[in-house]
């Protein structure tokens, strides 16, 4: 180790635990054993190849040099940031404050360094996406958590609101970062009664001190239930237009156009005007990475002039989220028919299994093949990279795997109940 590396920063080992497990499952595939990698959050098809959009390649390959090329202004294309922020409010006429990150990452850095001072905590729900520990480490915040609902159970408002009034006690702030609908890691979303319980609970703590709620939206296009998803947006949207608590969100081009590479998204604040927090955006942007890839800000502005192209697009996600939904219902199924419990699933590229001694789990799970990401929590699948037809051999090995370490199949409870706990009727209705 190099002198030079400044003490605090010389105990990482370096590898992103999910891209590592993903390593280790190409390495056994390209031996010629038979793997099920259901490890990384990229949506791979039935063969295993990455899924392209194709009226977004056919864009991509239109854009002229003078589309590429130049830089974009240091706070995005204000266009792109107002029609990125209208595909999830098409009623908005700009997108208020903001500006262009990359990805939904780079938005989420952003918020911490505008939005907590140093050593302050974010509060956000367990389990979560990985990299949130990651970004608040990185940007000098403590990572605060309150727990996501289990399958079929309501959420705690209780503790969510104690534990938001705690921080709002002790550090004058708060920044809710929430995942909703289509959350990653549970392929879940929050009831409707529940989230507007959250939203009250935020408006009776806004007189403590300014809360920011953070809406973290990756994989909305490819849910369920397009309905109960406008339905949120709805909800959401009414809740920032009332001002009482700052609404912000954080947008990505990685999964609904599939353009992970790109590294395009935007924070936006739609329902505010604050000159200077835009102002600070900006000054956070330039000192960070100037500014981001001018290519998919035009290919945003081509697709909002095509409709023809949108019509394909929409049609395409339409498939791969009904794809989604039957490697979601396989998986259920044959869960089930090993006598474990079920995957509920409403949107989005994952489902978690609650599970006993998950890191354990996932070990003994190599051994068969079959890698999945383990959480204090349970395992994370990634149903966008393991096809229905391999549900059954997946069921096998994990009861095999927990009845080898002598853990419980059923972590929530009594199998009689659990049923009726994950019930699909309670799921569909969300
Ligand atoms: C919950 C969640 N938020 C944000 C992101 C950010 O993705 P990107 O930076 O590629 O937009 C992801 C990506 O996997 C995610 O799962």
């Amino acid at each position: 180790m190099v002198d030079q590396l400044i003490p605090s920063r010389r105990a990482f080992d370096g590898q992103d635990p999910i891209f590592k497990l993903n390593a280790e499952a190409q390495a056994m595939a390209s031996q010629g054993q038979p793997v099920v990698n259901a490890t990384v959050g990229a949506l791979l098809d039935d063969a295993g190849k990455l899924v392209v959009l194709e009226p977004v390649m056919e864009l991509y390959g239109q854009l002229t040099g003078h589309e590429v090329a130049p830089y974009a202004p240091i706070a995005g294309d204000v266009v792109y940031l107002s029609t990125l922020a209208r595909r999830h409010w098409p009623e908005l006429n700009g997108y208020g404050v903001g500006c262009a990150t990359p990805g939904g990452t780079g938005a989420l850095a952003l918020s911490l360094k505008n939005l907590l001072e140093p050593g302050m905590s974010l509060l956000t729900a367990a389990p979560f996406w990985g990299p949130y520990a990651t970004l608040a480490q990185e940007n000098g915040v403590k990572l605060r958590t309150v727990p996501y609902p289990e399958p079929g159970k309501r959420l705690d408002v209780a503790t969510w609101k104690g534990t938001a009034q705690v921080l709002l006690e002790q550090q004058g702030r708060l920044l809710l970062w929430l995942n909703d609908p289509c959350h990653n890691p549970t392929g879940r979303s929050l009831a409707r009664e529940d989230r507007r319980a959250l939203l009250q609970a935020l408006r009776e703590l806004a007189p403590l001190g300014p809360i920011t709620l953070l809406l973290d939206f990756a994989y909305l296009d490819y849910a369920r239930d397009k309905a109960a998803v406008a339905e949120a947006l709805a909800d959401y949207r009414a809740f920032g237009e009332e001002g009482t608590v700052l609404v912000a969100a954080s947008l990505s081009l990685s999964k609904a156009l599939t353009l992970y590479g790109a590294r395009a998204g935007a924070l936006v604040f739609p329902w505010c005007k604050d000159e200077a927090l835009q102002a600070a955006l900006s000054i956070s942007c330039r000192g960070t990475y100037s500014n981001c890839a001018r290519a998919p800000m035009s290919l945003l502005l081509r697709l909002e002039k095509d409709p023809a192209a949108q019509a394909k697009l929409a049609a395409q996600q339409a498939h791969w989220a009904e794809v989604l939904r039957q490697r979601a219902e396989a998986l259920d199924t044959a869960l089930r028919a090993e006598g474990m419990e079920g995957a509920p699933w409403e949107g989005g590229f994952f489902v978690t299994l609650t599970v006993e001694e998950p890191f354990a789990v996932c070990e003994r799970l190599k051994a068969h093949g079959v890698f999945v990401v383990p959480m204090p929590e349970g395992l994370r699948v990634g149903i966008c990279g393991m096809k229905a037809a391999d549900a059954g051999r997946f069921a096998k090995a994990l009861k095999a795997s927990l009845r080898d370490l002598r853990v419980p199949l059923f972590p929530l409870g009594n199998p009689a109940l659990s049923g009726s706990l994950v019930s699909r009727g309670d799921i569909t209705q969300r």
